[in-house]
């Protein structure tokens, strides 16, 4: 290649990864939070997350300033009541999901495991349902999980011992049942694991 059609073709790239990067944008986090907000039943997040003000005034909205997007979302103790649609799992540039201290119930979304900058996920206090996912496991930068005081059943997965950055798990007040799995032991950044009332059985790591 000449030099011309050189410089060319990395302009062409450039233009590429700029469109690629538009491609997502604050709209995108503002769809999906519509899609949540649907999914709740009335509350004051119903007239609060209006598509008339900015996104990130929203109340339990944190923006980056950098990127523009939605970093956190702190909905907890607001008596929401509903579920989590797989549109959460949009919110790419999420670090920090706290919708705890509600009666959110069904299942997490597997769309979730999407959300690879999440660092927090604290649904304590609501009504969710079925086996931990294992999923969760595909989250490398988690390093709190708090599953406080719902209905999880089942066993513990023992492919959480992949969030290797994990420091807090917390899932005591379960239904959780079965052997405490041996691979917790890996983690070696944990500093509290909290299993308490749960039907768990076998060796403490
Ligand atoms: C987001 O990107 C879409 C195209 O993908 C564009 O139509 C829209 O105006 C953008 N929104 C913002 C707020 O930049
Ligand atoms: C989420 O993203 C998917 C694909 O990236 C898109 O098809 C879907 O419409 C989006 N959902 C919302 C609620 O923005
Ligand atoms: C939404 O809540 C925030 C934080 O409480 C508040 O500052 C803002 O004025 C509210 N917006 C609307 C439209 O109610
Ligand atoms: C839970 O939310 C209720 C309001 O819905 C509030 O009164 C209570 O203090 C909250 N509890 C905790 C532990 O935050
Ligand atoms: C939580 O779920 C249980 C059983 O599914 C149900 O009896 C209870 O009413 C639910 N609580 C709330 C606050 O939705
Ligand atoms: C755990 O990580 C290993 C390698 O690091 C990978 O092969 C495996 O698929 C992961 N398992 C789960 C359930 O995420």
């Amino acid at each position: 290649m000449g030099r011309s059609s050189t410089l060319l073709f990395f302009l062409i790239i450039f233009i590429l990864l700029l469109l690629h990067a538009n491609a997502n944008n604050i709209s995108t986090d503002e769809a999906a939070l519509l899609a949540l907000k649907s999914h709740i039943s009335n509350n004051i997040i119903a007239t609060n997350w209006s598509s008339s003000v900015p996104v990130c005034s929203w109340i339990g909205i944190t923006c980056s300033s950098r990127h523009h997007r939605v970093t956190a979302l702190d909905i907890s103790s607001m008596q929401l009541h509903g579920t989590i649609p797989p549109s959460i799992g949009n919110l790419s540039f999420l670090s920090s999901l706290d919708i705890s201290n509600n009666t959110f119930h069904g299942d997490l979304p597997v769309e979730l495991a999407r959300l690879q900058r999440l660092k927090l996920i604290d649904v304590s206090d609501n009504n969710f349902t079925g086996p931990i996912p294992s999923f969760l496991s595909l989250l490398p930068n988690l390093h709190s999980l708090i599953l406080l005081r719902n209905q999880f059943s089942g066993e513990i997965p023992s492919s959480l011992s992949n969030l290797t950055k994990l420091q807090e798990l917390v899932l005591d007040r379960n239904f959780l049942e079965g052997e405490i799995p041996r691979e917790i032991d890996d983690l070696r950044y944990l500093t509290i694991l909290d299993l308490q009332f749960n039907h768990l059985s076998g060796y403490i790591p």
